[in-house]
């Protein structure tokens, strides 16, 4: 038997940071959403029972015990005992190190996959905590949903009512923000004197995010990107995604795209990855 499922990329639409807790995480309120952008995962029933087989189409994604996708399984093994032989291939297609969620997202659709092939049923909170145990963000990827999400990320809402018909312009400098420094750097770091980091607000809905002040002081050019966005044609609203290094704009209908591109090539280089893309929702 096979199944396939989507894995959905995010942006966060707000990140606020509230304080550091003694456990070492921040205490968060952030809203995330996800994007029609995502990663292909393909399950096989196939094997002994108990064997687990990794492959991943980016060579650069580890395939060992390391991979969020393994630790998926052996999650689930840990938690039911032995599970039928099973292999997953992952097609990547959201770049990794992006503040995107690519790997969390994997994770959680590994987690609904492996439940419905080995037929356990496992009821949704049952899910949601195996995912928070994996990653902070895990769990809002099996929410299907724009979420208000709180305490290091986990606790997640869906919120109600909100359709936001937003195209959105993702652009990836050719390097990542490991997302442990960012949040480590947060307390002591200082705003670039003409970066603009306040509220912006589009159809109600407020862009922020508190870890562009560490991550512009490290990365400069990723200020400069947000500052030169922020003036174009065509955009509403400029913000980095997570702990970066994605900044991501969202577009009015009458954008040109071509033109921002050549923009943003002039500004960062040829070697940025550019995705047009849509709030999934
Ligand atoms: O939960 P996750 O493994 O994705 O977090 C990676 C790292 O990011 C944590 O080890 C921590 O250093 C930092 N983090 C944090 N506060 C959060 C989420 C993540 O400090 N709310």
């Amino acid at each position: 038997m096979k199944f396939t499922a989507t894995a959905p990329a995010k942006i966060n639409l707000s990140l606020r940071i509230l304080r550091k807790r003694d456990d070492g995480f921040h205490e968060l309120s952030t809203r995330m959403a996800p994007l029609t952008l995502a990663d292909r995962l393909t399950l096989e029933c196939c094997g002994s029972p108990g064997t687990f087989h990794f492959t991943c189409s980016d060579p650069s994604v580890p395939s060992d015990e390391s991979n969020l996708v393994v630790k998926a399984f052996r999650a689930i093994e840990r938690l039911r005992g032995p599970l039928p032989g099973m292999a997953i291939h992952l097609e990547k297609c959201t770049p990794h190190g992006a503040g995107l969620g690519g790997g969390s997202s994997d994770a959680a659709i590994a987690l609904r996959l492996i439940d419905q092939a080995a037929d356990l049923q496992l009821p949704q909170e049952t899910l949601l905590s195996l995912a928070a145990e994996l990653g902070s963000d895990v769990p809002f990827f099996l929410m299907d949903a724009i979420c208000d999400c709180t305490g290091r990320g986990e606790h997640v809402t869906p919120v109600p009512g909100l359709r936001l018909q937003w195209r959105i312009l993702l652009i990836k400098l050719p390097f990542g923000v490991p997302t442990p420094w960012a949040y480590a750097q947060w307390k002591d770091s200082l705003e670039i004197p003409g970066i603009d980091y306040s509220e912006q607000e589009i159809d109600g809905t407020i862009l922020v995010n508190d870890l562009e002040r560490p991550v512009f002081q490290k990365h400069f050019i990723l200020a400069e990107l947000k500052h030169w966005l922020r003036h174009q044609p065509g955009v509403r609203g400029t913000l980095m995604s997570g702990s970066g290094s994605t900044v991501f704009a969202v577009l009015a209908p009458e954008a040109n795209l071509s033109a921002l591109e050549t923009g943003i090539h002039d500004l960062v280089g040829a070697e940025v990855w550019l995705q047009e893309t849509h709030l999934a929702i």
